[in-house]
């Protein structure tokens, strides 16, 4: 019965997707060239400071692009917005201060998958979704999903982790979270967009076997368990190639390989040659100029791009429009429910940050706690998420000194008088600018301020606990940098020090709080205080969830989806990161702007994150799926199906809350493989799932099953996924190295899992990393 009824369904899907493919090949019959190549190519935006302002009047004020209307043959205009942390729209619209349209910011994506739990980032996505389609968007272009191979990445924030599967199963979640609403995602940047430097021209030099394993795998899980409406070519060339020109990356590989039915677009202003797009199936150009348009209709008529390619472009871009609210004629609100939103930001952060130190029971507060200490600019002005597309216009941002007050904690006032005047005045001495101006010239944060040691040490005799806020920010075209970044500044370390000498010699405890979007150094300063919680950056709600943590209320359950290393120089592209530039070879690019030729080499191959700490046996502060809880957890009885590979294997491992409070954890089950052919990482992950709220003595069975392709690597000679005979070891942790329990199986014979193409092939020998 169940079986006729999904034969029943996919019968019904593959009919109605038949039905709008014969719609769009008779509309795009209809339509003159002319026609045909404006609507491969977007209306254009307006860039305060930078463009004339546009002739368009905008469905949606501040959404990034629309497409092009044929009224006369029905289409109308799609609207795509940003981005991953919320619907980026204009706040207010034609003066008009009666009512505003704020949307919700949600936690970065780093924090959602510090989750590791996709259901909620599905229940987040619906919610998300709802917003999208209130506010008359058709596509968000989200979520970004590039992976962390350097600490310093800027856009790192918007992106989830260091592993591809992890990556590609909470963008999955995502998608299918959002488009149940029936509105579109764009999972963005595809590929290999691991770096903000030159990130226009960067040529991201890469083996075909790194390519496939690490920074293709996140896209292909979520293509395969998603079916994302939209995918967003990025803006960096592969082997010598911009990947929106690059038929290899955008039709091979994604359409023919993985099977991908929906439209690609370009980044803003991406590639360079709109025929060599079209020909790549890189369908339509955002934000879209009119010589785009103008070179495509000359190369038809002149002969060098085939009508079919156009057509075929055009028929996917309407089919993607059939799909949206706006052809449905869908008469949105403009009231999204932002009061339940804030709920779900608030419960998704408290999930998902995590608790990397916690001595003697510093946290949760104990009740004599009462009177708190705040240090820091950042416990006074949360870092929601990070800058530029990747930024929400939010109706407010709750800061730790609110959360802590909403929680019924007094701040002390003296302390919070002398930061808020600091903030004030630093705050005053900015200069105004504008996007584009602060784009091209971001404003350097402002400085920790120095408090007097006296201060300190009378905070520590009327205070009952000091907390320190340490925070980041960062965005997209710009990288971070080592010095007063990554590694604390002298200013912070030594409030640090202070803080933690003064109040441990009054028997009083410190704690670290972390609002930052990516990896900062910790080895030198994590043994003064007595617990760290690590917030990321937490959407709108940060500093409810984060006092929700502090107290106890909710057991954090978050782990790090990314490893923090002992110092910069122990990452395996510290050294190649962000690569070189050749300013000879300068040309003028877009908006008077210097287009500077620039190259990153990918030598670190296949061992990214943990991947490479775990194999060549280096010791990060922090690794990779490492998080503290209120309770204990213990793993036992973990079984396997069979002791034989035959198709797959199930395993089901027992988890049991032995502590004395309830909460959750995530059980990472780890793979390690023979390594004869090709060598293979110690152990990569490739399944996860979180318990839920677990009672204390309270115990489930989680179940895994592992397939074909899990134990199947990309061997470059032959273009083909292959698992090696041989003793295959599950291994069930609490990080990826701190393992519970481990069983093995065997693999009789060599397996061919998947036999692919020899494409994208770099144009130069990589000395990759031998182990
Ligand atoms: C970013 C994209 C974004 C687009 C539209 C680009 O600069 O790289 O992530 O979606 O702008 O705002």
């Amino acid at each position: 019965m169940k079986k006729l009824f999904s034969f029943l369904l996919f019968a019904l899907c593959f009919h109605a997707v038949k039905a709008q493919e014969a719609k769009a090949k008779q509309l795009v019959d209809k339509m003159t060239l002319e026609e045909k190549a404006q609507l491969v190519v977007g209306v254009g935006m307006h860039i305060p400071g930078l463009t004339p302002a546009a002739k368009f009047k905008a469905k949606v004020p501040g959404a990034a692009g629309q497409t092009f209307a044929i009224p006369r043959l029905g289409i109308p205009s799609i609207v795509l917005s940003d981005g991953p942390a919320g619907v980026r729209i204009e706040p207010f619209r034609n003066g008009d201060s009666s009512r505003s349209y704020y949307a919700t910011a949600w936690p970065v994506a780093t924090l959602l998958a510090s989750t590791w739990d996709t259901t909620l980032v599905k229940k987040m996505g619906v919610a998300f979704g709802s917003e999208i389609k209130d506010y008359g968007i058709d596509i968000i272009l989200a979520p970004a999903m590039n992976i962390h191979r350097n600490p310093l990445g800027g856009r790192n924030f918007e992106y989830y982790s260091e592993d591809p599967v992890l990556t590609g199963n909470m963008a999955a979640a995502i998608v299918n979270g959002i488009e149940s609403n029936g509105v579109g995602t764009s999972i963005k940047h595809f590929a290999g967009n691991n770096q903000e430097t030159n990130r226009n021209t960067v040529n991201t030099i890469v083996s075909e076997r790194a390519l496939r394993e690490i920074y293709l795998k996140g896209f292909e899980i979520a293509v395969k368990k998603a079916q994302p409406w939209t995918v967003m070519s990025s803006y960096n060339k592969i082997n010598g190639t911009y990947t929106s020109e690059e038929y290899d990356l955008l039709t091979t590989i994604l359409r023919d390989e993985w099977g991908f039915k929906g439209m690609v677009m370009t980044d803003w202003f991406g590639g360079k040659d709109p025929v060599a797009q079209m020909k790549a199936g890189n369908d339509l150009l955002m934000p879209g100029r009119p010589e785009q348009t103008k070179a495509i209709e000359e190369a038809v008529k002149n002969g060098t791009l085939d009508m079919a390619v156009l057509n075929r472009n055009a028929e996917r871009i309407l089919e993607t429009i059939f799909k949206s609210p706006a052809y449905k004629n869908y008469k949105y609100s403009d009231k999204p429910d932002l009061k339940k939103d804030a709920e779900i930001s608030r419960t998704v952060a408290e999930d998902g940050m995590v608790l990397l130190k916690n001595n003697n029971g510093a946290l949760p507060f104990n009740k004599n706690v009462h009177n708190v200490a705040l240090f820091g600019i950042n416990g006074y002005q949360l870092i929601a998420g990070g800058t530029g597309s990747g930024d929400v216009n939010k109706a407010y941002t709750i800061s730790l000194e609110q959360g802590l007050t909403n929680g019924g904690y007094r701040i002390d006032a003296n302390l919070k008088n002398d930061y808020t005047n600091y903030l004030q005045s630093e705050k005053a001495k900015r200069p105004k600018k504008n996007f584009m101006q602060e784009f091209m010239h971001p404003t350097p944060p402002i400085g920790e301020y120095v408090v007097d040691n006296n201060i300190i040490n009378k905070q520590a005799n009327d205070d009952d606990i000091a907390l320190i806020a340490i925070g980041r920010n960062a965005g997209e075209g710009k990288d971070r940098k080592l010095e007063d970044d990554f590694n604390l500044s002298d200013t912070e370390r030594t409030l640090i020090q202070n803080v933690s000498n003064a109040f441990h010699a009054k028997n009083k405890k410190v704690v670290v709080i972390l609002n930052i979007g990516g990896v900062i150094e910790m080895a030198s300063w994590r043994d003064n205080p007595d617990a760290i919680l690590l917030a990321w950056q937490p959407g709108q709600e940060g500093g409810n969830a984060i006092t929700n943590l502090l107290n106890g209320k909710v057991n954090p359950s978050g782990k790090l989806a990314t490893t923090f290393p002992m110092k910069y120089d122990d990452e395996p592209s510290a050294k190649s990161f962000p690569g070189k530039e050749f300013p000879e070879q300068a040309t003028s690019g877009l908006f008077g702007q210097k287009s500077v030729p620039a190259e990153v080499i990918y030598d670190e191959g296949i061992y990214v994150g943990y991947r490479y700490f775990n194999t060549f046996n280096v010791k990060p502060a922090y690794e990779f799926g490492y998080g503290l809880s209120y309770t204990n957890f213990a793993f036992s009885n973990l079984k396997l199906s069979s002791k034989e590979f035959n198709g797959k294997i199930v395993a089901t491992v027992d988890i049991k809350n032995t502590g004395s409070v309830a909460g959750k954890d995530v059980v990472q089950l780890y793979l390690s493989a023979p390594s004869k052919k090709l060598k293979k990482p110690s152990e990569e992950l490739k399944g996860f799932a979180k318990t839920d709220l677990l009672k204390p003595g309270q115990t489930v069975s989680l179940k895994f099953t592992i397939k074909p392709e899990d134990l199947a690597s990309f061997d470059t000679k032959s273009a083909s996924w292959i698992a090696e005979a041989g003793t295959y070891t599950v291994k069930a942790g609490a990080s990826s190295t701190d393992i519970k329990q481990s069983a093995d199986f065997n693999l009789k014979k060599d397996l061919v899992v998947e036999k692919d193409h020899n494409v994208l092939k770099p144009q130069v020998e990589i000395p990759e990393f031998e182990k």
